[in-house]
């Protein structure tokens, strides 16, 4: 029997008495390649939170890979969405990315583990700085190590709030790329309000706006993209800049 990487079941989740999400059900398979797309304040970052088990909501029931979150952290890698990082911190790339890898506490590195971080920085094409201080790389270059950083330990479930923010496109592409190769082996989930990307790239979209208004495979959309998206395109429409919704 293959396991659901998540299985979510009338999850509601209020902050300070608001509603947040509400009775959202959501299934991601074992290797879905799934966007999420929804405005800001839609709750795509508070779900991706729910999944690491870094909030747990007031009522439903959330599983990963048949586990509860958080004895699930072992199988996820995550790229938060803004990574409080000090970037004047004396860290070299390497190093970061080698931080993603922890065996628990007083217990040290392996030749494996170095070997994973050098694949990893070549999946994003910064082996070559692999030597460079994060304060000395632009911020797309950060954000690439980052990325390293959320698939070293090659995840079974990778999490990725809008990884493509601050990356040029001709990277976003090679991303794509990468994140194609990648899905054969695990599960990936990507918060995007780039709706023409990512419905060329994934596999599955979900549009969250408190509620879920729609979670499926991008296929079953393609006859009437315009009408499906016509959730998420008026949704998104007061948090994404025009020029996006002007590819459309
Ligand atoms: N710790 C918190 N305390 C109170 N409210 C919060 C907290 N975190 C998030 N919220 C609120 O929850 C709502 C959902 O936030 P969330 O960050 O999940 O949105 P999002 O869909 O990721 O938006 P964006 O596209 O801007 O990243 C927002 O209204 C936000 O203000
Ligand atoms: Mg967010």
């Amino acid at each position: 029997m293959t396991l659901n990487a998540v299985e979510m079941k009338n999850i509601s989740l209020k902050f300070n008495e608001q509603s947040i999400l509400h009775d959202i059900n959501l299934k991601i398979e074992e290797k879905d390649f799934m966007a999420i797309i929804g405005p800001n304040g839609g709750g795509k970052s508070t779900l991706l939170k729910i999944i690491l088990g870094l909030l747990t909501p007031d009522t439903g029931e959330v599983k990963v890979f048949g586990r509860e979150p958080k004895k699930a952290r072992d199988l996820m890698g995550y790229l938060p969405q803004s990574v409080s990082f000090d970037h004047d911190f004396p860290i070299n790339v390497f190093d970061t990315v080698l931080s993603g890898i922890y065996h628990g506490l007083f217990k040290g590195y392996s030749e494996n583990d170095r070997k994973a971080v050098i694949n990893a920085l070549k999946d994003v094409e910064m082996e070559k700085f692999k030597d460079r201080q994060i304060s000395r790389l632009s911020g797309g270059q950060i954000q690439r190590v980052f990325i390293a950083r959320a698939i070293v330990r090659e995840p079974k479930l990778l999490l990725m709030d809008e990884p493509m923010a601050s990356i040029d496109p001709e990277m976003q592409n090679s991303f794509y790329q990468l994140l194609s190769k990648l899905k054969d082996k695990m599960a990936i989930v990507l918060v995007s309000h780039d709706v023409g990307a990512v419905s060329i790239h994934v596999d599955k979209i979900a549009c969250l706006n408190q509620r879920l208004f729609y979670h499926g495979p991008v296929e079953d959309a393609k006859e009437g993209l315009e009408e499906v998206y016509n959730c998420p395109i008026d949704l998104i429409s007061h948090g994404i800049p025009h020029r996006v919704l002007k590819e459309h």
